[in-house]
């Protein structure tokens, strides 16, 4: 069994004047970002290559329509580095850029095309959540042969990048609330990675720890010291997504992601916010069904990190993350009475890469269970 996989080189610079001049950026080089990220970062650098702006495209998360105007305003051979500067959205993008365009989009998210590789990329993450930078997956929000729209995620290691600069400087301009959200997430894929029945390995749970010490300890952080705080954090959250991501490329994620993905689809919340409003409950479900496997370790660990007692760790982890992010229930995202059972469709549909990794099996009826107590 494969013990665990970081396929890029991993860098880390200062500022990102000093990534450029290493990699010699130039008129080969596409960059893919958004302006409020290139004036304040890339701008006075003066470099010759194409810079393109995602919000040019639409806004929020990538969609099948968004993917196929970026492909028809760029000609796959006006380039030959791909470099994403950006949140996950921005680095799921960059991957399909760097492919070469065997058919439309929605035949490769539906598997009736190959995945090529085509240019070599390049992953810059600002925010401190995805991990994408270190993955194989690129998420995506399309149609379903229903005509439903989901999100999917296209699985494939021709789209794991080829080198990865962390730079934590390019977080400085994240305002708290994606921050906070997308610290979230990494804690999730680090958790979700840990309780993972058959794929963890020892090495995947090495990085899957470190990533919760060092993000719990940011919010403990955080929680005493106010927002602000942050800043002299940027380096550990965003090293942390990173180890998050590598844990969960080899042990996968599982309920947590795979029920909020119709979610984000449908109601365009934010990828962490969507998985934050199922979080704790899905820890509450696993505890209850399944007290005696590795929870248990999982809440000593908790209880380490927090400093509290192991029956304690769930309600102590929930209040620590309140204290940086309100937890909402699910009506307030607009999720309806009737979504649950339509979503709980969905979620066994198009979710299974991920539910065959959940701690305990993932039925319906549980998926019915958990939705309606988030209501
Ligand atoms: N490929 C994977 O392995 C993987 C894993 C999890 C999630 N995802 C996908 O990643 C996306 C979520 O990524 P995310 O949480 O990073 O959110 P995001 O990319 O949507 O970014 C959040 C917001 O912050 C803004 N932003 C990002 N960096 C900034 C900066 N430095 N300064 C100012 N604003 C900045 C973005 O424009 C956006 O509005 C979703 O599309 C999700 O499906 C992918
Ligand atoms: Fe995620």
């Amino acid at each position: 069994m494969r013990e665990i996989l970081i396929k890029p080189e991993l860098y880390k610079f200062k500022a990102f004047e000093e990534f450029a001049q290493e990699f010699k950026l130039g008129k080969e080089d596409l960059v893919l970002t958004n302006e409020f990220i290139y004036t304040p970062f890339m701008k006075a650098s003066n470099l010759e290559c194409t810079y393109i702006f995602q919000e040019k495209f639409g806004a929020g998360e990538p969609s099948e329509e968004m993917i196929t105007d970026i492909f028809n305003a760029i000609d796959e051979n006006s380039y030959k580095r791909i470099i994403a500067i950006g949140g996950g959205a921005i680095m799921d993008l960059g991957k399909l850029l760097s492919l070469k365009r065997t058919g439309s989009v929605h035949d490769l998210y539906f598997k009736k095309v190959d995945v090529v590789k085509a240019k070599t990329m390049i992953a810059i993450p600002t925010t401190c959540g995805t991990g994408s930078e270190v993955t194989n997956i690129s998420v995506a929000i399309v149609k379903d042969e229903a005509g439903k729209t989901t999100k999917l995620g296209l699985v494939s290691d021709q789209i794991i990048p080829d080198v990865v600069c962390l730079i934590p400087d390019l977080l400085k301009t994240l305002p708290f609330k994606p921050f906070a959200a997308s610290a979230i997430d990494a804690l999730i894929h680090a958790v979700e990675s840990y309780l993972s029945p058959s794929r963890a390995t020892l090495t995947s749970e090495q990085f899957g720890v470190r990533a919760m010490e060092m993000i719990l300890e940011g919010f403990r952080k955080i929680g005493e010291g106010g927002p602000e705080e942050r800043f002299t954090l940027l380096d550990e959250f965003v090293t942390a997504s990173c180890y998050a991501g590598i844990a969960f490329l080899q042990a996968g994620c599982a309920t947590v992601h795979a029920m909020s993905f119709p979610l984000g689809g449908t109601y365009h919340v934010p990828h962490g916010e969507s998985n934050y409003a199922l979080f704790g409950k899905v820890l509450e479900k696993y505890d209850a069904i399944k007290p005696d496997g590795k929870i248990n370790e999982f809440k000593k660990l908790i209880a380490r990190i927090l400093g509290c007692r192991p029956e304690d760790a769930l309600n102590a982890l929930a209040a620590l993350e309140e204290k940086i992010l309100h937890l909402k229930p699910l009506r307030e995202y607009g999720f309806k009475q009737e979504d649950i059972g339509l979503f709980a469709d969905s979620v066994l549909k198009n979710q299974q890469r991920l539910i065959i990794n959940s701690y305990v099996p993932l039925t319906r009826e549980l998926i019915v269970e958990i939705y309606s107590e988030c209501y």
